[in-house]
């Protein structure tokens, strides 16, 4: 955003990269906002000196926009009514269990639906707002469906881009949405429609095709208006070289010996980083692990568990719901378990900086991580990214979208409690050449596609669906 409001790159999502909190002395500042959305858009902004809109969480009403590190964020007001309905409700008690599967059971409400389509025409009014002419637009993410269209109809000059960072269902769970045609039209408002993977795009032109009823032809749509729009994969990634020079670093080095030693030098540490999510296949995860111990394959002095659990979502009642089972199950696990100064699970209910999570990857031999459902996870790959000496092992879900490219992790089905197991107990037992030789294919694919190379492919396809709109977006890679 110049000073006269209007800028040439605007991101749309429901969230700020930050989060307005109150810190330890009682008054309000900022922190880092969760999750893996914000982790793979920051640094492309901070490279475009664009405007990103979004919810910095809370309710206070009166943020001015205001500069961080190159970027100019505007601070969208959410009434304690609109969380609970659109962010709560709609975003996360209904879209969020359908498109991951039904791992929980998603509820249809119609008061939720009329937060979700007024909070989306207001973020979709801000950017029309803030967006110059012909600029490009980038709306992000399953809370904010709508806002191509909408933003379409108010400013039509507008190169439009839409990125989901989570599943897109197959069409028979779609199709219980009570507004699946709205969602699908919202969709088709941008002129082109990312996906984590090549099969969520097809079944969005196969719903448009047969509940829309537009002709489509391969991944493109046409539109009775004359616009064609294009549905493609674009693979999340992370700043893999920002990772690893991170991870290299002399105090993240210290602070990885310091943890291991506070763990009182086990032979090997399995870590696990979630959001403390549902989805994340938390419980099952410490369950098999906890099995191997009961199991006699090894003890505490062996080997121990690291559980970052991210606080989400508090509100919500099945993340309440989750947060006890965990809390129980590891509590289960120490008494029977551990032994004095020794836990068998040493479990976190924290978010940290990326210098404690880059210690954290640098410091444990088994990276376990087991969603039922997972867009992408963004954690998979940053673990591969610090791992710059080729070592340690990745155990990994065939059902997050990481799985597609991280074909060298040790894959698992996280519903199948004993493959998990033989996975975790395979990757503790192997030897350096099984692990170099995993690690090394892993991080060479990493490497090669990482954020700055995501950002660019959409934006150049973007450009390429739209070619006589829009001015060019500067790459997005740091020379
Ligand atoms: C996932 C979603 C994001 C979301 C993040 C954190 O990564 O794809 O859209 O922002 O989780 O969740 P929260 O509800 O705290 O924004």
């Amino acid at each position: 955003m110049s000073s006269t409001g209007s800028s040439d790159l605007v991101i749309v999502a429901n969230r700020l990269p930050v989060d307005r909190v109150e810190l330890n002395d009682g008054t309000p500042g900022w922190r880092r906002s969760p999750g893996g959305l914000v982790t793979a858009i920051e640094p492309v902004m901070r490279a475009n000196e664009g405007t990103w809109i979004g919810w910095p969480g809370g309710t206070e009403q009166d943020l001015k926009p205001f500069e961080d590190d190159g970027m100019d964020l505007v601070p969208m007001t959410m009434t304690d009514r609109e969380i609970e309905n659109h962010y709560e409700g709609f975003s996360n008690g209904t879209l969020w269990p359908l498109y991951h599967d039904l791992v929980a059971k998603p509820e249809f409400h119609r008061e939720w639906w009329d937060a979700y389509v007024a909070v989306n025409r207001r973020f979709a009014e801000k950017a029309a707002e803030h967006a110059s002419e012909d600029a490009t637009v980038w709306v992000h993410d399953y809370q904010m469906q709508l806002v191509p269209q909408m933003l379409r109809e108010l400013r039509p000059d507008l190169r439009i881009g839409f990125y989901l960072h989570i599943p897109f269902p197959p069409a028979e769970l779609f199709q219980q949405l009570p507004w699946r045609r709205q969602i699908l039209e919202g969709l088709l408002g941008a002129d082109l429609v990312g996906f984590q993977l090549p099969g969520a795009a097809a079944n969005f032109v196969r719903l448009v095709r047969q509940r829309v009823g537009h002709k489509t032809h391969r991944d493109l749509i046409y539109l009775p208006d004359g616009r064609t729009v294009r549905a493609g994969a674009f693979p999340i990634s992370i700043d893999a070289a920002g990772f690893e020079e991170l991870s290299r670093s002399e105090p993240v080095g210290k602070r990885a010996a310091e943890i291991r030693e506070a763990l009182g030098s086990p032979r090997k540490v399995f870590l696990g980083i979630d959001r403390l999510d549902y989805t994340k296949g938390i419980y099952a995860r410490l369950r098999a692990f906890s099995e191997l111990i009961a199991d006699g394959h090894f003890d505490v002095e062996d080997a121990v568990f690291v559980q970052v659990a991210v606080p989400s979502r508090e509100q919500v009642e099945q993340y309440r719901i989750l947060r006890d089972e965990i809390d129980r199950l590891v509590g289960r696990i120490n008494g029977d378990l551990g032994r004095i100064g020794r836990p068998a699970i040493s479990y976190l209910h924290s978010s940290y900086p990326r210098e404690e999570m880059a210690a954290l990857y640098r410091m444990a031999d088994i990276m376990v991580v087991t969603p039922y459902r997972d867009g992408m996870n963004l954690v998979a790959k940053e673990y591969v990214a610090c791992r710059f000496e080729d070592d340690g092992a990745l155990v990994l879900s065939e059902f997050a979208g990481a799985a597609d490219e991280l074909r060298q992790a040790w894959l698992i089905n996280p519903y199948d409690i004993n493959g998990m197991k033989a996975a975790l107990l395979e990757a503790y037992q192997a030897d350096d050449r099984e692990l170099g030789r995993r690690m090394r294919a892993m991080r060479k694919t990493i490497s090669q596609h990482d954020v700055a190379a995501w950002a660019d492919s959409f934006m150049a396809e973007l450009a390429a669906v739209r070619p006589t709109h829009g001015k060019a977006v500067r790459p997005a890679r740091r020379s």
